[in-house]
């Protein structure tokens, strides 16, 4: 049975992660913050036994430690790295930055990805499948901006797709391979209710990207539909 881990799993793109791999057999370790206050993914793993709550803020570093101890031995398949956040919209913008919660953006959304793939590279090398994939943006796209504003949430999700650039030729010797997708602009809280796409449809275009993967993808950063971006 392969196994994918998904952060940021109680709402949004994480809980639809979780509800189509677990309904395609998968085995899904379900991470965030608060297990206790997360009805749907508790309702779904009361359903499907093949999913399992484990409890991670992800920039508490010493809690992905204790995780990946927790689960030494076990691999991992898809190491999925989906909790983010965009930090408000009057603090993103230029002459009202808020620059300390600019830190706490970065911590999340670029270091935490990669502090989980340090973590986790032995559970990913002991899997068939052998695969990291970081939820990025469009808006992390240098040569796509031509609206501006975002600075926290550009910023970061341009060094989040340059540090897994890195990261997918450090690892090419070792087999493990790393993705940088974009979910397309999606309804959940983060997206907000005028985007077009579902989270159902997004989630299936990622999961059959993810499915396709070969070595050769490896660094590649691609949209839903699996169209290439550029950087
Ligand atoms: N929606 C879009 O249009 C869109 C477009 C491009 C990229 N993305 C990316 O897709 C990913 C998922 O976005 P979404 O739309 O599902 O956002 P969302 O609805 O706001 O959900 C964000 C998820 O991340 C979790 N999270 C935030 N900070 C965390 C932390 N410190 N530790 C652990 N979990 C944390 C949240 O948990 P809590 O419930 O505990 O806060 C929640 O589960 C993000 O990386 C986002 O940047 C989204």
């Amino acid at each position: 049975m392969a196994t994918v881990l998904i952060t940021g799993a109680n709402r949004g793109l994480g809980l639809e992660f979780c509800r189509q791999y677990a309904e395609a057999g998968w085995r899904v370790l379900a991470c965030c913050r608060n297990p206790e206050h997360a009805a749907d993914l508790r309702g779904l793993a009361s359903r499907q036994g093949a999913v399992s709550l484990h409890r991670l803020e992800v920039d508490h570093f010493d809690q992905i430690d204790a995780l990946s101890q927790e689960l030494a031995g076990q691999s991992i398949d898809v190491l999925l790295n989906n909790a983010g956040i965009y930090g408000g919209s009057k603090q993103n913008r230029f002459g009202s930055l808020d620059y300390q919660l600019w830190t706490k953006v970065f911590r999340v959304n670029v270091q935490a990805p990669l502090k989980m793939a340090e973590a986790f590279l032995p559970h990913v090398e002991r899997s068939s499948r052998k695969l990291i994939v970081a939820i990025t943006s469009l808006m992390g796209s240098v040569s796509d901006n031509t609206s501006g504003g975002s600075i926290l949430y550009r910023s970061s999700k341009a060094a989040l797709n340059a540090a897994m650039k890195s990261l997918s030729i450090d690892l090419r010797g070792r087999g493990v391979g790393v993705l940088l997708l974009h979910p397309g602009w999606v309804r959940t809280d983060m997206g907000g209710s005028s985007a077009p796409t579902l989270p159902a449809e997004s989630i299936a275009g990622m999961r059959r990207v993810i499915e396709a993967y070969g070595p050769q993808h490896s660094g590649r950063f691609l949209n839903f539909k699996g169209e290439e971006l550029p950087w």
